[in-house]
């Protein structure tokens, strides 16, 4: 018998994450792995290149949810998601990051019992596993909506995979000990390790006319940023004062707003582009001068790239990428901003890769889950 594991993507940040689980799987005779698309992320730039540069497979089944608010988003996945464990009745559901479609799988799992029992953690079970993959992480801001989804997704969780050293801490003092908690390292770098060499082939930099280290590159989604008009007028207007030429690939969510509120930028200062592949955007990261950003892989990549990041947040889930990496979390306020800045030289040169970060990850997740069920 074949142990049958669900693996669930819906998001942009979902996907780098499950192209190193789903080889892992793929390697390892005794798995049989299937992946379900929520269509959280419908977008050909924010999906399908994706599955193309990162030779993902074609999605098993597509929920094609689209979006909607946070309760309409999730609702519909845990709708649709419930007739795929009764049809594919797998034997464990992996889910991977903090977006809506993280707890909404994670939640339908979690009270679903399967029709035949199997052996888990050495006792008969009928519910799939819950197998959380970047757990632990928080932020302590629970005006994110990631937060409450992290949360949420580790207390039901079987089995959580985590990626710093401070996840296991924010486990343990919520419960969750070894038995459960196992620190395995950096998905997400796992791809970009096996990327990072096609990447210097990418034509961008000459596409876009920049050269090594001559720029800033700059990426903003979160609600709290883009939301309200004001305070994202205020971020671009920081960053378009401190004399570095900025790249801006803009998400949808940012779009929207920009443009309802009429916001153009100087062409002199800035060049703003569609959202890019994988492959040019880590390029873009490698050779940029500095990043910007309120994503939370970015703060993660820039780390393992060497190149200094600024995170325009209060907050980070990844306290590791500032205490080992090239990360600096400065805050929304100019001042901040701007002294974080001036130390981007002397940052840049102190980072070190985090341990476990090594490209391993995916292959210590997939051992770690066959002695679950063995
Ligand atoms: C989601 C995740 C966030 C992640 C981000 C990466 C949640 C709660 N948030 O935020 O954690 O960092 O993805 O991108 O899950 N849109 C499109 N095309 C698409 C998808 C969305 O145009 O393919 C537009 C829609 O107008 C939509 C808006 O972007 O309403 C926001 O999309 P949504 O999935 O709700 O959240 P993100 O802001 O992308």
């Amino acid at each position: 018998m074949r142990w049958r594991i669900l693996c669930v993507a819906g998001a942009r940040p979902n996907f780098m994450k499950i192209a190193p689980l789903l080889r892992a799987f793929a390697d390892d005779p005794r798995f049989e792995a299937g992946l379900v698309h929520t269509g959280q992320h419908y977008d050909d730039r924010l999906s399908r290149v994706f599955f193309d540069e990162l030779a993902i497979p074609r999605p098993d089944v597509d929920l094609e949810v689209g979006s909607g608010s946070h309760a309409q988003q999730t609702a519909e996945i845990m709708k649709r998601f419930e007739p795929v464990l009764e049809r594919e009745q797998p034997h464990g559901v992996l889910v991977v990051g903090d977006v809506n479609s993280t707890i909404a799988c994670a939640a339908v799992t979690a009270k679903f019992f399967r029709r035949e029992p199997f052996r888990a953690f050495g006792r008969t079970r009928k519910r799939p596993l819950v197998i959380h993959v970047e757990a632990g992480l928080r932020s302590r801001d629970l005006d994110m909506p990631e937060e409450i989804n992290r949360m949420l997704t580790d207390a039901i969780s079987d089995l959580l995979f985590v990626s710093e050293p401070s996840g296991m801490v924010n486990l343990a003092r919520e419960g969750v000990g070894p038995d459960r908690a196992v620190f395995v390292g950096n998905v997400m770098i796992d791809t970009l390790l096996a990327a990072r060499e096609r990447a210097r082939s990418s034509p961008v930099l000459t596409t876009l006319g920049l050269g090594e280290r001559a720029y800033g590159l700059v990426t903003l989604h979160r609600p709290s940023n883009v939301d309200d008009v004001d305070a994202l007028q205020r971020l671009l207007a920081t960053l378009a004062g401190l004399g570095v030429h900025l790249v801006f690939p803009v998400h949808p969510r940012t779009r929207h707003r920009m443009q309802s509120a009429g916001i153009a930028l100087d062409p002199e200062r800035w060049s703003v582009c569609e959202p890019l592949g994988y492959l040019d955007f880590l390029r873009l990261q490698a050779s940029a001068r500095v990043v910007f950003t309120d994503s939370g892989g970015i703060q993660e990549e820039t780390t393992v790239l060497g190149v200094p990041c600024i995170t325009l947040r209060e907050s980070t889930e990844r306290p590791v990428t500032c205490e080992q990496g090239t990360n600096q979390l400065a805050g929304t306020s100019p001042a901040t901003i701007v002294a974080a800045y001036q130390r981007i030289d002397e940052i840049g040169r102190a980072g070190r890769v985090p341990e476990r970060w090594d490209g391993k990850s995916a292959q210590r997740i997939a051992a770690a889950i066959a002695d679950a069920l063995a």
